[in-house]
Protein backbone atom coordinates (compact mmCIF):
# COMPACT_ATOMS: atom_id res chain seq x y z
CA UNK A 1 0.00 0.00 0.00
CA UNK A 2 1.23 3.19 -0.66
CA UNK A 3 2.50 5.90 2.07
CA UNK A 4 0.20 8.30 0.48
CA UNK A 5 -2.89 5.71 0.83
CA UNK A 6 -2.09 4.67 4.31
CA UNK A 7 -2.52 8.17 5.61
CA UNK A 8 -5.20 9.28 3.20
CA UNK A 9 -7.14 6.51 4.49
CA UNK A 10 -8.28 8.38 7.66
CA UNK A 11 -8.26 11.36 6.99
CA UNK A 12 -4.68 12.25 7.77
CA UNK A 13 -2.59 14.83 5.19
CA UNK A 14 0.04 12.45 3.63
CA UNK A 15 2.28 15.42 3.38
CA UNK A 16 1.73 16.10 7.52
CA UNK A 17 2.08 12.53 8.03
CA UNK A 18 5.37 12.68 6.28
CA UNK A 19 6.46 15.93 8.44
CA UNK A 20 5.26 14.24 11.77
CA UNK A 21 6.98 10.91 10.89
CA UNK A 22 10.26 12.86 10.18
CA UNK A 23 10.05 14.46 13.69
CA UNK A 24 8.89 11.21 15.41
CA UNK A 25 11.77 9.60 14.21
CA UNK A 26 14.45 12.30 15.83
CA UNK A 27 12.18 11.43 18.93
CA UNK A 28 12.34 7.66 18.69
CA UNK A 29 16.16 8.04 17.90
CA UNK A 30 16.79 10.30 21.13
CA UNK A 31 15.10 7.59 23.62
CA UNK A 32 17.27 4.44 22.21
CA UNK A 33 19.80 7.11 23.51
CA UNK A 34 18.12 7.97 26.61
CA UNK A 35 17.20 4.18 27.43
CA UNK A 36 21.24 3.11 26.49
CA UNK A 37 22.45 5.79 29.73
CA UNK A 38 19.16 4.85 32.02
CA UNK A 39 20.68 1.11 31.60
CA UNK A 40 24.39 2.45 31.98
CA UNK A 41 23.23 4.47 34.87
CA UNK A 42 21.09 0.98 36.22
CA UNK A 43 24.64 -1.16 36.53
CA UNK A 44 26.81 1.69 37.09
CA UNK A 45 25.16 3.28 40.11
CA UNK A 46 27.58 3.95 43.03
CA UNK A 47 26.92 5.42 46.44
CA UNK A 48 24.17 5.34 49.38
CA UNK A 49 21.54 5.69 47.11
CA UNK A 50 22.75 2.50 45.31
CA UNK A 51 19.81 0.49 45.96
CA UNK A 52 17.09 3.47 45.39
CA UNK A 53 18.30 4.63 41.94
CA UNK A 54 19.42 0.91 40.78
CA UNK A 55 15.72 0.40 41.07
CA UNK A 56 14.21 3.31 39.39
CA UNK A 57 16.48 3.82 36.49
CA UNK A 58 14.91 0.15 35.94
CA UNK A 59 11.39 1.75 36.05
CA UNK A 60 12.50 4.03 33.75
CA UNK A 61 13.98 2.35 30.89
CA UNK A 62 11.24 -0.08 30.85
CA UNK A 63 8.68 3.02 30.36
CA UNK A 64 10.93 3.83 27.92
CA UNK A 65 11.11 0.80 26.12
CA UNK A 66 7.01 0.96 25.95
CA UNK A 67 7.55 4.64 24.42
CA UNK A 68 10.07 3.20 21.67
CA UNK A 69 7.13 0.85 21.12
CA UNK A 70 4.45 3.08 20.97
CA UNK A 71 6.14 5.81 18.76
CA UNK A 72 7.48 3.51 16.45
CA UNK A 73 4.06 1.57 15.70
CA UNK A 74 2.56 5.28 15.47
CA UNK A 75 5.01 5.91 12.56
CA UNK A 76 3.97 2.37 10.64
CA UNK A 77 0.16 3.46 10.99
CA UNK A 78 1.18 7.07 9.22
CA UNK A 79 2.45 4.64 6.32
CA UNK A 80 6.41 4.93 6.94
CA UNK A 81 9.73 3.51 8.27
CA UNK A 82 10.49 4.25 12.05
CA UNK A 83 14.57 4.64 12.30
CA UNK A 84 15.64 0.66 13.35
CA UNK A 85 19.19 0.23 13.30
CA UNK A 86 21.97 1.44 16.42
CA UNK A 87 23.65 3.60 13.44
CA UNK A 88 20.60 5.36 12.94
CA UNK A 89 19.61 6.02 16.15
CA UNK A 90 23.33 7.89 16.94
CA UNK A 91 23.07 9.53 13.67
CA UNK A 92 19.86 10.99 14.20
CA UNK A 93 19.56 11.37 17.98
CA UNK A 94 20.28 14.87 19.16
CA UNK A 95 21.22 13.93 22.93
CA UNK A 96 24.71 13.05 23.72
CA UNK A 97 25.43 9.51 24.60
CA UNK A 98 27.54 8.79 28.46
CA UNK A 99 30.59 5.91 28.80
CA UNK A 100 30.70 3.19 30.89
CA UNK A 101 31.83 4.10 34.24
CA UNK A 102 31.13 4.71 37.60
CA UNK A 103 28.41 7.17 38.24
CA UNK A 104 27.40 9.26 41.31
CA UNK A 105 23.65 9.54 42.24
CA UNK A 106 23.80 14.05 41.69
CA UNK A 107 25.94 13.25 38.09
CA UNK A 108 22.78 10.83 37.08
CA UNK A 109 20.14 13.31 38.24
CA UNK A 110 21.37 15.41 36.12
CA UNK A 111 21.34 13.95 33.39
CA UNK A 112 18.03 12.59 33.30
CA UNK A 113 16.95 16.37 33.96
CA UNK A 114 18.84 17.51 31.33
CA UNK A 115 17.35 14.48 28.62
CA UNK A 116 14.20 14.48 29.87
CA UNK A 117 13.53 18.36 29.84
CA UNK A 118 14.91 18.78 26.67
CA UNK A 119 12.87 15.71 25.20
CA UNK A 120 9.93 17.53 26.73
CA UNK A 121 10.80 20.69 24.74
CA UNK A 122 11.40 18.89 22.06
CA UNK A 123 7.86 17.34 21.55
CA UNK A 124 6.39 20.86 22.83
CA UNK A 125 7.97 22.17 19.80
CA UNK A 126 6.35 19.17 17.28
CA UNK A 127 2.87 19.60 19.53
CA UNK A 128 2.62 22.49 17.68
CA UNK A 129 1.91 21.61 14.20
CA UNK A 130 0.18 18.52 15.33
CA UNK A 131 -2.78 20.84 17.05
CA UNK A 132 -3.35 22.38 13.52
CA UNK A 133 -4.40 19.10 12.79
CA UNK A 134 -6.84 16.57 13.97
CA UNK A 135 -4.53 13.98 14.63
CA UNK A 136 -5.98 13.41 17.94
CA UNK A 137 -4.11 9.76 18.71
CA UNK A 138 -0.70 11.57 18.55
CA UNK A 139 -2.00 14.75 21.00
CA UNK A 140 -2.66 11.92 23.54
CA UNK A 141 0.55 10.26 22.89
CA UNK A 142 2.35 13.44 23.44
CA UNK A 143 0.31 14.32 26.62
CA UNK A 144 1.09 10.98 28.21
CA UNK A 145 5.10 11.51 27.35
CA UNK A 146 5.25 14.84 28.47
CA UNK A 147 2.96 13.64 31.86
CA UNK A 148 5.93 10.73 32.17
CA UNK A 149 8.92 13.09 31.95
CA UNK A 150 7.55 16.17 33.55
CA UNK A 151 7.02 13.96 36.84
CA UNK A 152 10.73 12.62 36.57
CA UNK A 153 11.61 16.04 35.84
CA UNK A 154 10.11 17.08 39.41
CA UNK A 155 11.08 13.37 40.57
CA UNK A 156 15.08 14.12 40.57
CA UNK A 157 15.31 18.18 40.88
CA UNK A 158 13.86 17.70 43.95
CA UNK A 159 16.21 14.97 44.88
CA UNK A 160 19.09 17.47 43.69
CA UNK A 161 17.06 20.45 45.85
CA UNK A 162 19.12 21.52 48.94
CA UNK A 163 16.77 24.11 50.26
CA UNK A 164 14.67 23.05 53.34
CA UNK A 165 11.86 24.43 55.37
CA UNK A 166 13.57 27.20 57.02
CA UNK A 167 14.95 28.36 53.54
CA UNK A 168 11.45 28.35 52.11
CA UNK A 169 10.12 31.01 55.37
CA UNK A 170 12.73 33.48 54.85
CA UNK A 171 11.68 33.91 51.27
FE1 LIG B 1 19.10 -4.99 36.14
Amino acid sequence: MSRELRAALTGLDPQYAKRLTDALNIYLANLHVVSAKLRNFHWNVVGVDFIDFHEKLQELYEEVALEIDRIAERIKMLGFFPLASMHEFVRYATLEEAPSCPYNTSTIAYAVVNDFAATARYLREVDKFVRETTDEFTINLFGDALGFLEKHVWFFTAYLERMDCSDSQKR
